[in-house]
């Protein structure tokens, strides 16, 4: 079924409404970091119990944040929590909760095939112009908004874990991304007070097409016997002014993600030297850097 365009959006590309699959780590992030901004959020996920396990982290997070901004006024902070819960729902529906969708944004399981069934469902459902993005990390923006026939009106939006605290928002364009789109994502991202930068939709986009590189590069040195773990993570502390080592930036990523970050790129571009593999990756082997390299 196709349906008409829903009658609360996008005037002039102005995301309100948002419809957020995924209520795990990034997701309830995001969740919280659009609620508190004044947006309305659906938060989706597959069960009533992670759910409210999400909220309750929303919760807590929030909690924290009015602890220092309302340090002074405890029952200001107290109806600031109140207002932004309000302003997030939750619903296991994808396709109904969808339906008041300016944008949908999938922040599920890094995995390509259930991302590509998730939005081929619900581009048969959604309103024709609601936009579709997705926060994945590796995989190509592009080949996910293949499963859908709004081509133009699909595009990347990635966050960084923490989400309230990281400031950086990745914009990604496809080759078939509208620039109408595309402004509509920038505005939403600046709208949530993040910082948004531009990206083309290559592997990595520009943060982890430069980190994950550099975090294989500082494992392969150290596989070739040219430095220790913990000097190599003091190095980049004190000589490159890094907060973290990149040893202790991989164990804050996870070796999981790491390896599957780099695998499914080599894959796709097995000669380019900056995607080759580690033996110790490969074993999961880098774990246990001292915590006092930690600046
Ligand atoms: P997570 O594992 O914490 O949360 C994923 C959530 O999606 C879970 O609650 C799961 O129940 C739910 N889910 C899975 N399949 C679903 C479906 N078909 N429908 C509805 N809900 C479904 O994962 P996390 O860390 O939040 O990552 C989510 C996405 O964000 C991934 O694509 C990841 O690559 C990306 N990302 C992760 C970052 C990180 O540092 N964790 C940073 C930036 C992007």
């Amino acid at each position: 079924i196709r349906r008409g365009f829903s009658s609360s959006i996008i005037k002039n590309g102005v995301i309100k409404n948002v419809t957020i699959i995924g209520g795990g780590q990034m997701g309830a992030g995001i969740a919280q970091v659009a609620a508190s901004t004044g947006h309305t959020v659906t938060l989706v996920d597959t069960s009533e119990d992670i759910l409210k396990k999400s909220r309750k982290g929303i919760e807590g997070s929030l909690k924290r944040v009015v602890k220092k901004k309302f340090a002074d006024k405890p029952e200001a902070g107290e109806e600031f929590i109140q207002n932004v819960l309000q302003n997030v729902s939750i619903s296991t529906d994808a396709g109904a909760s969808v339906q008041a969708a300016d944008l949908l944004l999938e922040a599920i399981v890094e995995n390509l095939k259930v991302k590509q069934d998730l939005f081929g469902h619900l581009d048969e459902l959604a309103p024709a112009n609601t936009i579709f993005a997705s926060n994945t990390s590796s995989l190509p923006i592009t080949d996910i908004a293949g499963s859908t026939s709004r081509l133009d009106r699909f595009g990347g939006l990635h966050f960084f874990n923490p989400v309230p605290m990281m400031k950086l928002v990745e914009v990604v364009g496809t080759s078939t991304t509208s620039q109408e789109t595309f402004d509509s994502l920038l505005n939403f991202s600046k709208a949530l007070g993040k910082t948004p930068v531009s990206c083309k939709d290559t592997p990595g986009f520009i943060v982890n097409r430069l980190l994950v590189p550099y975090m294989m590069e500082a494992l392969r040195l150290h596989e070739r016997g040219h430095g220790s773990k913990e000097d190599i993570d003091i190095a980049m502390k004190l000589g490159a002014g890094y907060p973290m080592g990149p040893f202790e930036l991989c164990d804050y990523v996870g070796l999981d993600t790491v390896k599957f970050i780099i695998d499914g790129w080599s894959a796709k571009d097995p000669h380019n030297p900056l995607f080759a593999s580690s033996e110790l990756l490969n074993k999961r082997r880098v774990l246990q850097v001292q915590v006092m390299c930690r600046g």
